[in-house]
């Protein structure tokens, strides 16, 4: 049965909650929550949800368990306060480059405005502001400063956050690594590897740029693909993927074609 303000959509569909991160159990929970709830919506076939940075799924595992499930029709539902204008370019974009990669029939993919208008979110704000508060218990504070661990690994590695990087595809970079740092315990394996974004890194035009330290090796136009290399070869295997590295020439280096 519909609950009063529900429109019952045209055809069945599949919806995706889009949030940008989550890596602890309790938003994964409240995401968990938010799907099931949208799964009821007349006329929703499918309801499930992904993170545009850190958390699993990814979105770019979701895409792909949808498409190889023959899903046919899609609706993206952002769910990012404050909207971001450039959202739908960068999705535009990010989708642009999986699909150019990917020869199987994707699903036709629509995006929903995060809130149709600015009163929405204001009636959201009223609404929070009426609803039970919770008085925070803050306690005394305490006598001696808390210490520190002095971090025993070796390696960094810095994903670059700055505009052209940005642009081109960095968050789900950044998304993918973390992702996968979590996933073969690297802070714990080999020397041991931290992870940092950053501001510009220098080679903007080479944009993603990902940064390897100890050795300081810059990699361009990295994608996932280019990142599990990076992980496999020189985070692990302490050799750095020599025709995916631009080493220093003094001179203005162009990104150069990938092999398929
Ligand atoms: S913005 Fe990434 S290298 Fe400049």
């Amino acid at each position: 049965m519909s609950e009063v303000g529900e429109t019952a959509l045209p055809a069945p569909l599949t919806v995706l909650l889009l949030a940008r991160s989550a890596i602890t159990a309790p938003p994964l929970k409240e995401m968990e929550r938010l799907r099931d709830a949208l799964a009821m919506h007349p006329g929703v076939d499918e309801a499930l949800f992904a993170f545009s940075e850190q958390g699993s799924p990814s979105l770019r595992h979701a895409l792909d368990t949808l498409t190889a499930s023959g899903c046919g029709r899609l609706v993206i539902l952002p769910m990012l306060i404050p909207a971001e204008p450039n959202f739908q370019a960068w999705l535009t974009r990010t989708l642009t480059r999986w699909r150019s990669r990917d020869e199987r029939p994707w699903p036709a993919i629509e995006v929903a405005a995060l809130l149709p208008n600015e009163a929405s979110l204001v009636s959201l704000l009223h609404a929070a502001l009426a609803a039970e508060r919770t008085e925070l218990s803050l306690g005394a504070a305490k006598a001696s400063p808390e210490g520190s661990l002095v971090p025993a690994q070796k390696r960094r590695v810095l994903v670059c956050m700055g505009g052209p990087c940005n642009v081109a595809g960095a968050e789900v970079i950044w998304g993918h690594f973390r992702n996968e740092q979590d996933r073969l315990s690297l802070r714990t394996s080999g020397d041991g590897c931290m992870s940092a974004k950053t501001s510009c890194l220098g080679p903007c035009n080479l944009a993603p740029v990902v940064q390897v330290w100890p050795e300081g090796t810059y990699y361009g136009g990295v994608d996932e693909a280019a990142v599990d290399r990076i992980i496999a070869e020189h985070v692990l295997g302490n050799t750095p993927v020599a025709n995916l590295a631009y080493e220093p020439t003094g001179k203005k280096q162009f990104l150069r074609a990938r092999e398929a």
